[in-house]
């Protein structure tokens, strides 16, 4: 238990055994899942946590209530990390109420067969709730990452309860070596990045307000600095470039494939391009793969023909990128085909309906192993990719 402000406490948990979160994300580092009471008159608890800490972050609250019990349960966001300990509170505290959406209270009854139709405030954009000195107002977050997402502005301490945004992974008891950018990113993309328009709505709404203090659901919370948290948060909700440079993804079955992918990266580095990030989809995580898409504003793709199509991690990948919204970036194609390379036709059509995306001219055709033609054409994209 930590104070964020004064009256404000941290009672979430840590969380080392997942093995997946959201049934999909390594957390190498483990997660957290972040819940905070509010001391005042009346006592606000902001959501609960991962079904298996309930005794946990229930004995964590008790320890923050000295005797006292709390007024009402705020609950921003139901995705089950956050909500699935709503009954066990609503047992042990007869008398709080739960403040959330509409959309989050049938969300309620849909998962865990409880609306609480006689103890519950059911808030909007707008609605404030005062606890005694500090106020509460809401403010409405549609899809980030769900449609009942409210987050929470202390107009008193200046603090917002951000639910997902501003998340990353990662236990707090454990450091990042990387900081706080690398796994915000991962998340950020993987987990809201299809939804940039709302998440950029929410921060317009967010501009307009003196924040001193962020606290979002995952991840530390941030109290200095934060231009250069929002100022990323900007880039990643409008698919800006955030670094100079081109991100290369590839598939290579016997080492051909790869074999061109380091050509082009050692011409890239020649010609002076300031940084290339190779990535092997086969091998290498998914989602830091996305996070690297979204990241660089130019984009390289190696992959083989495979039963008329491309191989399967090339197909996930691209599948992934476009279900999520990616846009705006400048491509160029590897290919590698036996007998009837189809590849780089295969890309382009998945990737022709990403907004604002352009191909180089240059593509690159290997027919099994590199020729000097392949080392040519390799060089020639180098240079239209840094054009
Ligand atoms: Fe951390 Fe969308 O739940």
């Amino acid at each position: 238990m930590t104070h964020v402000t004064k009256d404000i406490l941290y009672i979430g948990v840590n969380d080392h055994d997942l093995d997946l979160f959201e049934g999909q994300y390594i957390v190498p580092l483990g997660m957290a899942y972040n819940s905070y009471i509010i001391l005042d008159d009346k006592i606000a608890v902001m959501d609960t946590v991962d079904r298996h800490f309930g005794s946990q972050w229930l004995a964590n609250l008790e320890a923050s209530l000295s005797g006292r019990t709390p007024d009402y349960l705020v609950v921003q966001h139901m995705e089950p990390d956050h909500s699935a300990n709503i009954s066990l509170f609503m047992q042990k505290y007869p008398a709080a109420v739960i403040v959330a959406s509409s959309k989050a209270f049938t969300m309620m009854k849909n998962f865990y067969g409880d609306e609480y139709a006689d103890r519950r405030i059911v808030a909007a954009e707008g609605t404030e709730l005062s606890l005694g000195t500090h106020c509460l107002k809401f403010i409405g977050a549609p899809m980030v990452h769900w449609p009942e997402v409210l987050m929470t502005y202390d107009i008193t301490d200046k603090v917002l309860f951000s639910a997902d945004a501003f998340g990353k992974f990662g236990a707090l008891d454990t450091e990042d070596p990387e900081g706080w950018a690398c796994e915000a990113r991962r998340y950020y993309f993987g987990i809201v990045g299809k939804y940039g328009a709302q998440a950029q709505a929410v921060l317009k709404k967010a501009a307009a307000l003196d924040i001193q203090v962020i606290c979002p659901l995952h991840g530390p919370v941030l109290n200095e600095n934060l231009s250069y948290y929002l100022d990323l948060y900007n880039t990643w909700t409008t698919y800006g470039v955030e670094t100079d440079g081109v991100a290369v993804f590839y598939t290579s079955v016997y080492g051909n494939t790869e074999k061109a992918v380091h050509l082009l990266e050692e011409k890239l580095k020649e010609k002076g391009c300031p940084k290339v990030a190779v990535s092997d989809l086969a091998r290498d995580d998914m989602a830091e793969c996305v996070e690297d898409a979204f990241r660089y504003g130019k984009v390289v793709l190696a992959t083989t023909t495979y039963n008329a199509d491309i191989f399967p991690f090339m197909r996930t990948f691209l599948m992934t990128l476009t279900e999520h919204g990616w846009r705006g970036r400048k491509v160029g194609l590897i290919e590698n085909g036996s007998w009837a390379p189809t590849a780089a036709k295969v890309m382009k059509g998945i990737l022709e309906n990403c907004k604002d995306t352009s191909f180089a001219e240059t593509q690159v055709k290997i027919l099994s192993a590199l020729t000097d033609e392949n080392l040519s054409q390799i060089d020639a994209l180098a240079d239209e990719m840094l054009k």
